[in-house]
């Protein structure tokens, strides 16, 4: 019967559609969605189909990616007419896997840059850490900015200095801890009048005793707070450090995203080659606490997030100017520690991606080693 057959044309066969979406692999997992269990089911009634899609990172423009894949790969391959309905849900385990090897007993070492100066490298730094630290991980902070530390001030540490202990018959220091985050820094080392010696070799030598003569201990990650710019100490770093990746600092402004965008091709050059994990804003929007859906873009809109998408490097999220994180910077208590405030849930959110994007960098690639740069210009590297 010609009505019957024309129903049944309109039909979409279950089958058609997940060989259909096995033809997509969503970013950062090694499988297509179907084998990788992203595909939890997929339903049709004649014309109609619901996909339910569950993913393992929290990051939207993954999420919307998939969605518009699944949407185009059924309307091209299955058929056009088909009306498409997706339920998305998210799962990340609270403390996911990590692997990755790097020096012994320190999984992942995460370089936090920015091109620009006074970003918030190391207010991001400090706020990630705790996070990562009430998350359950075990985090400790290299503050390699010899220009100007900040770690000290931010964890209310000023006072302390590292003191010596043996392991396995050598002498090493053991990282001050604060908030169960532990902290090196060359201020615990020098008086802030006195940064300037500490420039040049001597610095590189300061840094390389803080990573490999000291009791660090077992580490799910090691931050590194990084001086601003592009320069020797960056190289320096990369040639001391496996880094498992570098989280670049951004403001929406213009003078800070093109200086942001020189720190990125640094990274990726083929002469350094560290992955980027990610472009975080910050200072995104001025919010009053009290008026918190109260938003001033007042170094412009979401120019950082653009720059992730330009550069084809994730956007990890965004941090709006808050009076409180000034102040907990300056008391010495980052804000992210203070429970129940937007700030906590705001850099809960940046945790959860930075973790999301190191385990997928570390399923995607192999562990990065110490850079060996043999001209200071980086034209000409080789990996150790
Ligand atoms: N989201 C924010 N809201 C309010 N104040 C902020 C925010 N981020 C940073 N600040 C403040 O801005 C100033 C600069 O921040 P921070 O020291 O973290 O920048 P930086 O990039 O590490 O600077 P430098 O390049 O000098 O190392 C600090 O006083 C800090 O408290
Ligand atoms: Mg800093």
């Amino acid at each position: 019967m010609p009505i019957e057959n024309n129903k049944l044309k309109m039909k979409l066969d279950r089958k058609d559609i997940l060989k259909a979406l096995e033809t997509i692999t969503i970013a950062g997992e090694g499988k297509n969605m179907v084998e990788s269990g992203a595909i939890a089911n997929v339903i049709t009634f004649g014309d109609e189909v619901v996909v339910d899609l569950v993913l393992h990172t929290p990051a939207m423009h993954i999420k919307k990616r998939a969605e518009d894949d699944i949407r185009k790969t059924i309307l091209e391959l299955v058929s056009p007419d088909a009306k498409i309905k997706i339920n998305s849900k998210v799962e990340v385990p609270d403390k996911p896997e990590i692997k990755g090897k790097s020096i012994p007993g320190i999984k992942n070492i995460i370089g936090v840059a920015s091109g620009k100066g006074g970003v918030g490298k190391s207010t991001v730094t400090a706020n990630l850490a705790v996070s990562l630290a009430k998350m359950g991980f075990s985090v400790g902070i290299l503050d390699a900015d010899i220009y100007g530390p900040s770690m000290p001030i931010m964890f209310d540490v000023e006072n302390e200095k590292p003191v010596s202990v043996t392991v396995d018959g050598k002498s090493k220091m053991k990282p001050v801890e604060s908030y169960e985050v532990k902290i090196l820094s060359i201020g615990f080392f020098t008086a802030p009048s006195q940064a300037v010696i500490w420039r040049g070799p001597m610095a590189s030598k300061a840094l390389n005793q803080m990573i490999f003569d000291a009791d660090w201990g077992e580490l799910d990650f090691m931050l590194v707070d990084l001086p601003p710019g592009t320069g020797d100490i960056h190289l320096s770093i990369v040639q001391s450090l496996p880094i498992t990746g570098v989280v670049i600092v951004s403001t929406p402004q213009a003078v800070a995203l093109a200086d942001a965008k020189k720190g990125v091709s640094m990274f990726m050059s083929e002469a350094i080659n560290v992955p980027v994990l990610g472009i975080i804003e910050n200072m995104a929007y001025f919010t009053p606490e009290e008026l918190p859906e109260n938003k001033y873009y007042i170094f412009g809109k979401e120019g950082a997030r653009n720059l992730s998408e330009d550069l084809g490097v994730p956007f990890l999220g965004e941090v709006p100017i808050v009076q409180s994180i000034r102040e907990a910077g300056d008391y010495g208590r980052p804000a992210a520690m203070q429970t129940g405030s937007i700030i906590e849930t705001v850099f809960e959110e940046i945790t959860k991606n930075v973790v999301q994007e190191t385990v997928n960098r570390n399923e995607s690639l192999p562990a990065t080693e110490a850079v060996k740069i043999t001209t200071m210009a980086g034209c000409s590297a080789v990996k150790k």
